[in-house]
């Protein structure tokens, strides 16, 4: 056993990538197992800033592979620009990894993501990256792999069949404009040529790693409640962030996993549409988004906030088997006077302590706080626990006794030298 899952277990943007990157510091290879340029990574290393969507996180720690697994959907164009954009800043990416079975983002994926989210009055609130599409397609059969794009043959033989039924969609059914086939063809050889150089059969790779005892790390992109089958359906993201989705989307077996740790904002934020029971609308979440810098590194649109959610937090402790807990930003909250957790929600009278499937059911929620008393103190250069305000270890305790599950770190800002172990990282 020499894997560790590192899963966002709320709506995404809980600071994964920090997170990660105290793992892939001792480790020999970080894996991003699903999702696509759609997930915002930001990074420090060092004094340097790295605001990754498309590579994993590990690609700026030296001697070590970072691997884009099959489960994956790949923007060619994006990730070339990135990685353009990371050797400008001094990094070299002759240790990325891309599996010859993730499946490839096409033009009219991403043109048929924005046609679709436009007519529905953007009825998701997805990202407009094409990643539903593109999994759409994968799901259906119809999809282009890593392995035919780096063929010429097999990926212009492909284009010209599927094609058609793309550009029917978006003329007849979008009224949008028809793609055409020569000006992808030519981009995308071009861009599988680029990239050819980096793709493997990375499952192989990977278990070749984990025979010999080697460290590696799953770095999940979203959150539990986006993932499609375990997320506030139909809002959700278009794969599987929970624990489960790395055995399938890196190619290794449960067994291989040592630990899976959930990664939590002290409170709550959410980009896009669907079920948000603890959003606050008043000054509170003004503060708190403000202070937090809430706002995409993707899209950059303004995320909506709320309170800490244990219930929605007890289905991602479920749903992934979380062992630890990575709680992120408590720095935030310092000046509110009170904090407050929701425990448990009432619908129809009737107290629920788990997560509802049915959207229908939020509309009649009302949702129990536990309030806590809060915090002044600019805790941003606290390095120890105990050195935190007890209000601040109480809150912290308490959510670890509401999800039972252990601490493994908390942060008090973005910097990696704000984020405190209560445990090392590889046990
Ligand atoms: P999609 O992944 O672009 O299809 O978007 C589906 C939903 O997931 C939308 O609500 C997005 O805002 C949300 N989403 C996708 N990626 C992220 C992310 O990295 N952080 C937070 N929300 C995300």
């Amino acid at each position: 056993m020499s894997g560790v899952i590192v899963v966002g277990s709320q709506w995404g943007d809980e600071g994964k990538g920090k997170i990660v990157d105290f793992f892939a510091e001792h480790a020999d290879a970080v894996v991003r197992y699903q999702g696509g340029n759609n997930a915002g990574h930001t990074i420090w290393h060092g004094d340097t800033k790295f605001e990754l969507s498309a590579l994993p996180s590990g690609i700026v720690t030296k001697g070590q592979l970072a691997i884009l697994g099959n489960g994956v959907v790949i923007n060619p164009e994006a990730l070339l620009a990135e990685i353009k954009e990371v050797e400008s800043q001094g990094v070299t990416v002759e240790n990325l990894i891309i599996s010859n079975r993730a499946h490839v983002i096409m033009p009219y994926h991403i043109a048929l993501d924005k046609a679709s989210e436009t007519a529905s009055n953007n009825r998701i609130g997805t990202t407009k990256k094409g990643i539903g599409p593109a999994y759409t397609d994968k799901i259906s059969r119809v999809g282009i792999r890593v392995a035919d794009l780096i063929d010429p043959e097999i990926f212009g033989k492909l284009l010209k069949e599927y094609l058609p039924f793309k550009n029917a969609q978006l003329t007849k059914l979008y009224g949008e404009e028809a793609l055409d086939y020569n000006e992808i063809y030519d981009k995308y050889v071009e861009y599988g040529r680029q990239l050819a150089p980096y793709v493997t059969d990375t499952s192989y790779l990977l278990g070749q790693q984990m025979k010999e005892n080697k460290r590696v790390v799953f770095e999940g992109a979203q959150g539990v409640m986006l993932d499609v089958d375990h997320g506030t359906y139909p809002f959700v993201t278009s794969s599987n962030p929970t624990a489960g989705g790395v055995m399938n989307g890196a190619g290794v077996g449960p067994k291989q996993i040592q630990d899976v740790v959930g990664v939590i904002k002290a409170y709550t934020s959410r980009v896009g549409s669907g079920p948000f029971p603890t959003e606050l609308f008043n000054d509170t979440a003004d503060h708190i988004r403000e202070i937090g810098h809430e706002y995409g590194v993707v899209t950059k649109r303004p995320r909506r906030i709320g309170w800490l959610d244990a219930v929605a937090l007890r289905h991602a402790v479920q749903v992934s088997g979380l062992t630890k807990l990575a709680i992120n930003s408590l720095d935030v909250l310092s000046g509110l006077k009170e904090v407050k957790i929701a425990t448990s929600y009432t619908y129809k009278g009737e107290a629920i302590h788990h997560f509802p499937a049915s959207d229908t059911w939020f509309q009649g929620l009302d949702v129990n706080f536990e309030t806590l008393p809060g915090w002044d103190e600019d805790i941003t250069d606290v390095t120890k626990f105990d050195e935190l305000p007890i209000n601040a270890q109480n809150y912290l305790n308490r959510i670890s006794e509401l999800l039972e599950v252990d601490l493994l770190s908390f942060a008090v800002g973005p910097k990696p030298e704000q984020t405190h172990l209560l445990r090392p990282v590889w046990e």
